[in-house]
């Protein structure tokens, strides 16, 4: 269910709540783990719709740092495409969690620009078994991508914050406001 919308230059930046991996876009943002073999959350609920397939390809990419991301196909998805990122595990704000967050967001718009994909949903990452703060969460993830798209649009037409809860899209909202997106 689309909740807000916000227009930086060509790009369409939206809120929906929904499951992400029934949105039909180019391409899905994972919220992975070091590993990137799967595992519970919004990772698991990715890999069960995009078949074994997705963990075979994954197990050929030799894991993912935190703060940074890897592309796969997307299978049995409806998107083509899946962009595993690695967020930070949340110990409290002093060990470069936000940096690292942000990291998550920037790098899955470069890899959407390299591989030309125009559409990407990004899931709250790192705010459900990584503890991060919700609300912190969403001021990164919103800054990070209006920020960069400002500065380089990269030739996304549409960025949408799949949340999974409507508290996390209130939060997402705050962050639109406290941008001056709306
Ligand atoms: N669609 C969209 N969002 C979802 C879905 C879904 N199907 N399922 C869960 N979410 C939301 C959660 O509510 C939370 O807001 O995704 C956000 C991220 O939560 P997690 O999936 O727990 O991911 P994260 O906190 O980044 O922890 C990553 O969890 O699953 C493991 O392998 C993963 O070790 C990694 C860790």
């Amino acid at each position: 269910m689309l909740h807000l919308t916000a227009d930086i230059g060509k790009t369409r930046l939206e809120i929906h709540v929904a499951d992400i991996t029934t949105l039909d876009v180019d391409v899905i943002v994972n919220a992975a783990n070091t590993s990137l073999l799967g595992g519970g959350g919004v990772d698991g609920a990715i890999h069960r719709a995009a078949g074994p397939e997705l963990l075979a390809e994954c197990r050929t990419l030799g894991g993912c740092d935190t703060g940074s991301a890897k592309i796969t196909n997307g299978y049995q998805l409806k998107a083509r495409a899946v962009i595993h990122a690695v967020g930070p595990v949340w110990h409290g704000g002093g060990s470069d969690e936000e940096t690292l967050l942000a990291g998550c967001y920037r790098t899955a718009l470069d890899l959407a620009a390299e591989h030309r994909l125009t559409s990407i949903a990004y899931p709250a990452i790192s705010t459900g078994i990584y503890r991060f703060p919700a609300d912190i969460a969403a001021r990164i993830a919103v800054g990070t991508v209006a920020s960069e798209l400002a500065s380089i649009p990269r030739g996304i037409e549409r960025v949408i914050f799949c949340c999974f809860s409507a508290g996390s899209a209130e939060h997402h909202k705050d962050a639109f406001v406290g941008m001056g997106l709306v």
